[in-house]
């Protein structure tokens, strides 16, 4: 399910609210406040601000524990700001688990494409996952990003979603390697994922009652 959708889709969800909310605006200045917001910075052990005002914040809380993973450096760091200095990378799966607020909530998992320590750019590829959902299977990301070409945010890829976890549990997101006999190499990396709880009037539920729903936004 490699959708393309990038910047657009948070462009769609803002257009969409403020149409929304116009009306209502105008009576009462209703700001939309998210319940939950995060902005991990992948293989970071610091936290820091970019001049967007993001807070970014290191990653080491949200791992799940039984992993092998590593926080890597960036061989050539990235000239945009954002969570591009690190990556978190393994050759054995790894997950982040969020402890969640009910509702719906928009994901969005940075990815910049280039080669960490002595893993070359070309051997990342790797399946996304959060509970019954595959956000990304078998993500070649140098072939995704050398496809994308975009000469303003070189090597940079976003990937964006709207979920509907189940109240109550936390929402895991899992990096699967994807490993073959000719791929033996294959390695899973992530530089930053963000959460962000979105107004429950926004949202499309499936009217046969499933709650967990996920889609490219
Ligand atoms: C980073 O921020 C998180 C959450 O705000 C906090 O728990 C953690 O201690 C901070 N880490 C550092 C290294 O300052
Ligand atoms: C980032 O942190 C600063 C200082 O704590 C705070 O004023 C600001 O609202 C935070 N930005 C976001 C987007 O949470
Ligand atoms: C998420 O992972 C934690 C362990 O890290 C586990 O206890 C929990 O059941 C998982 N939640 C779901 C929805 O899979
Ligand atoms: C990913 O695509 C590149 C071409 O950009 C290719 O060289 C590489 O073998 C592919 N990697 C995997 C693991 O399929």
């Amino acid at each position: 399910m490699d959708t393309t959708c990038k910047q657009s889709a948070l462009g769609t969800i803002l257009l969409l609210f403020l149409l929304w909310c116009l009306p209502c605006l105008s009576i009462a200045d209703v700001i939309y406040h998210p319940l939950d917001l995060f902005s991990i910075s992948c293989g970071s052990s610091t936290n820091f601000s970019t001049l967007d005002t993001r807070n970014w914040t290191a990653d080491i809380n949200f791992l799940s524990q039984t992993h092998h993973s590593l926080a890597v450096p960036s061989l050539t760091p990235s000239t945009i700001q954002g969570p591009y200095t690190h990556a978190r990378l393994s050759h054995s799966p790894f997950s982040y688990s969020f402890p969640l607020t009910p509702g719906p909530k928009f994901i969005r998992l940075f990815f910049y494409s280039t080669s960490y320590q002595n893993f070359h750019r070309s051997k990342a590829c790797f399946t996304v996952k959060t509970g019954p959902y595959t956000l990304l299977q078998d993500f070649n990301a140098s072939l995704n990003a050398d496809a994308d070409n975009d000469p303003s945010q070189p090597d940079i890829l976003f990937r964006e979603y709207c979920i509907n976890p189940q109240d109550g549990e936390n929402l895991n997101i899992t990096f699967i390697p994807s490993t073959t006999a000719q791929h033996p190499d294959s390695y899973a990396f992530i530089n930053g994922i963000e959460i962000v709880s979105m107004p429950s009037y926004l949202y499309y539920t499936n009217p046969r009652g499933n709650r967990w729903i996920a889609h490219t936004c």
